[in-house]
């Protein structure tokens, strides 16, 4: 059994505890949150130990794995000390909160031999998982055009409002936007130029919307979290390709060429999502596929190669830059 060290038990630690309780030959030994009642809650059903502070679990707990769901400000230092005791390492995205902090988790990782996976969950979501095959594999001819959108409610669930400080969390774009930028970014590679704008709704929240210029296309990507709660959270996406356009949006998954529009079926998994009706997200897929390869990777003892820390500080960097350039 994979012994798991769970630090931070809010929104995301809740939706990555049910899927380690969801993937075989893995079992949480001990979660760790300032509120205590959060980790006694995640720990039903489980013979884990708690704690208070992310550093007594990092010091004390017997772990193979610490995965870490803090705020986005304490990334670093926790993933820091966590990979003095573990060889895997998972971390939440934003990677960090700045470059500089990220650039010294390269550096840790590299000097301990750690592997760390960035929580950049986009590369492991069914449909963009889907999307990513049939631009390789070029069914449709090249890319001419695609647009990237994410779109949502102020998000108000965070632990002592953390997330609505931008000096913590970086706001929507560093939050929120870096999500389809690190799948673009992973698809296409750097673009040859980069124009954001941002408009700043209030000192609660932010939007930016970004064009990629490559060679022969250009990619547009959206993201805020300025809305009201009313408005369902939206993750979309419409690629237009030589001979076809590949389409996720309104709860549909499509192909549509000049002789046919058919839906794309991704077989769901079952089980997953309970409790979560009420939130943004509905659907655990991506976050349950991220731990199972991380997971995977633990127990083959191989090199964590998918959303790697270099890859979420390369992303980090990005859209850090937007946000100045914008
Ligand atoms: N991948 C995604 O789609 C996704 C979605 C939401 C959030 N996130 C990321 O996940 C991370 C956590 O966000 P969240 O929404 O779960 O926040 P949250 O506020 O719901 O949870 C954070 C938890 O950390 C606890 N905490 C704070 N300091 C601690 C410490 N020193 N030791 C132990 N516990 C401590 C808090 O009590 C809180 O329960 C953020 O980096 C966020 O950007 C990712």
């Amino acid at each position: 059994m994979l012994k798991v060290g769970l630090i931070g038990c809010g929104f995301m630690g809740t939706m990555h505890a049910n899927c380690y309780k969801s993937i075989e030959g893995v079992e949480l030994v001990a979660l760790a949150d300032l509120r205590k009642e959060c980790a006694q809650k995640l720990a039903e059903g489980t013979n884990a130990a708690l704690y208070g502070d992310g550093k007594d679990l990092i010091n004390n707990a017997d772990v193979d794995i610490i995965d870490i769901c803090l705020p986005t400000y304490l990334h670093s230092e926790y993933a820091i000390a966590a990979m003095d005791k573990v060889k895997y390492v998972f971390v939440e995205k934003p990677v960090a909160l700045t470059k500089e902090q990220g650039e010294a988790m390269i550096k840790k990782a590299q000097e301990t031999g750690a592997n760390v996976q960035v929580g950049q969950v986009i590369r492991f979501w069914d449909e963009y998982v889907e999307l990513a095959k049939i631009i390789k594999a070029g069914t449709y001819g090249k890319v001419l055009n695609a647009n990237f959108r994410r779109i949502s409610p102020i998000p108000t669930w965070g632990w002592e409002n953390w997330l609505l400080k931008n000096e913590l969390s970086g706001g929507a774009a560093q939050d929120l936007h870096i999500h389809d930028v690190d799948y673009v970014l992973s698809q296409f590679g750097a673009p040859k130029v980069v124009k954001s704008v941002k408009n700043k709704m209030g000192e609660k929240s932010s939007y930016i919307n970004s064009l990629f210029e490559y060679d022969d296309f250009v990619v547009s990507v959206e993201g805020t979290w300025a809305l009201p709660g009313t408005h369902p959270f939206e993750a979309t996406f419409r690629v237009v390709f030589e001979n076809g356009v590949v389409e996720n949006a309104g709860g549909k998954f499509m192909l549509y060429t000049d002789s046919e529009a058919k839906e794309i079926v991704i077989e769901k998994k079952e089980g997953l999502g309970e409790g979560f009706e009420g939130g943004n997200i509905s659907d655990l897929g991506g976050y349950y596929n991220e731990l199972v390869y991380f997971t995977d990777c633990v127990k083959n003892k191989k090199a964590v190669e998918k959303a790697t820390v270099k890859d979420g500080v390369e992303s980090l960097a990005f859209v850090l830059e937007e946000i100045k350039n914008a």
